[in-house]
Formats: structure tokens, C-alpha cells, sequence
């Protein structure tokens, strides 16, 4: 799929068919992570791939609006590792720009995503850090929810000339 396409096509997919997802499929999503920008190329990310069902199940208890997790063939969850910052404060923008990149990915490989958001929410972020064993100074940004896709959404068409101001507000 051409970038731009994936770009204006995506949506948030909260069905799935139950279909596993291959590895390899994963590997080219956590790539496509991993290739995102970072402040100063700090790279402050960790991903944890969740597969184990039993896992998965539990999410729904620790974060609000997350029902679809125990249907989706896998998560990744997306931390930024503190001590790896050079500029302190940028983890945040430089793992959402990852995790964008897993959703188009997932999305140019006919998978249906999610992102399901955990920082700035301390309760869900404590919660889900004990979870998953995450060690002190890593904090989970977000959750994303994969499968193949049992549901079809049409494009956001989102594009509003009011938003954009030339040279001066
Ligand atoms: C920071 C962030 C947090 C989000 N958290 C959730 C969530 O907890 N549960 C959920 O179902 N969707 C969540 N979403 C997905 C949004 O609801 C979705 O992106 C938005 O409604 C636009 O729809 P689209 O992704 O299909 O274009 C989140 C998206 C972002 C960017």
C-alpha cells in the first residue's frame, strides 16, 4: 500500500476475526516502530508483545475503555525508558510517533489496530506497569490492539481549511 494512501485510509479497528497474526508480520510492525524520529535520535521506546491470552484477558480490568483487547491476536505495549531521554520530556512525542508508525504499518499489512492510551493516566499507568513487570523509570504510553481485521470502516476524511493559518495565526 503507498504511504499516503495507508495515511488517509486508517482507522481504528476494534474487531477482529481471530485470525493469528504471523511473527514475522510483528517484527515488521516493531521495524516500522523503530524507525519513527526521536528528539536528539534518543530512541527512548521498549515494546512488550503481548500474546498470552491470559494477559490479554486482564487488560479490560485495568483500563477503562479497552473491551476489544481480549479479541485482538496480540498488543504491543509501547513504554519510554526515562534514563534513555537526552531531552527530558520529548519521550512522550517521540513514542507516539512510534506507535503511529505500528498503526500504518499494521494497517499497509490489511491488520486492524487500535490505540488504546495509558500516560498521562497515573492509576491505569501504575496499574498496568505491575502487569507486565515493567522496571522503575518506564512508563507505558499507550496500548495497541492487532488483528485481522472483522470490521470495515470508511475513510476519516478529516481535512478542515479552518485549522490552517498562514504565517500568522
Ligand atoms: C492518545 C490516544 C488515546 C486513545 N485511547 C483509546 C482508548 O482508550 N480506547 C479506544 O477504543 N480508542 C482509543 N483511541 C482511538 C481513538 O478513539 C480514535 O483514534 C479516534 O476516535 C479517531 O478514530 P480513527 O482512529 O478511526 O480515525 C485513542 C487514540 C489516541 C490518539
Amino acid at each position: 500500500m503507498e504511504a499516503m494512501e495507508a495515511i488517509l485510509t486508517r482507522r481504528s479497528i476494534r474487531r477482529y476475526s481471530g485470525q493469528p497474526v504471523e511473527m514475522e508480520t510483528v517484527y515488521e510492525l516493531l521495524e516500522a516502530a523503530m524507525s519513527a524520529p526521536s528528539a536528539g535520535k534518543e530512541q527512548p521506546w521498549q515494546f512488550v508483545v503481548v500474546t498470552e491470552r491470559r494477559l490479554l484477558n486482564e487488560i479490560p480490568n485495568y483500563h477503562p475503555h479497552s473491551s476489544m483487547v481480549p479479541g485482538a491476536a496480540l498488543a504491543i505495549l509501547v513504554c519510554g525508558e526515562l534514563k534513555r531521554e537526552k531531552y527530558v520530556g520529548f519521550w512522550v512525542q517521540d513514542c507516539a510517533a512510534a506507535t503511529q508508525n505500528i498503526l500504518l504499518a499494521a494497517h499497509a499489512r490489511g491488520l486492524g489496530a487500535v490505540w488504546l492510551g495509558i500516560h498521562p493516566r497515573q492509576q491505569r499507568a501504575e496499574a498496568i506497569g505491575r502487569l507486565f513487570g515493567l522496571p522503575g523509570g518506564v512508563v507505558p504510553l499507550c496500548l495497541i490492539a492487532i488483528g485481522h481485521p472483522a470490521e470495515k470502516k470508511p475513510p476519516p476524511n478529516r481535512y478542515d481549511l479552518t485549522r490552517i493559518h498562514y504565517n500568522k495565526w
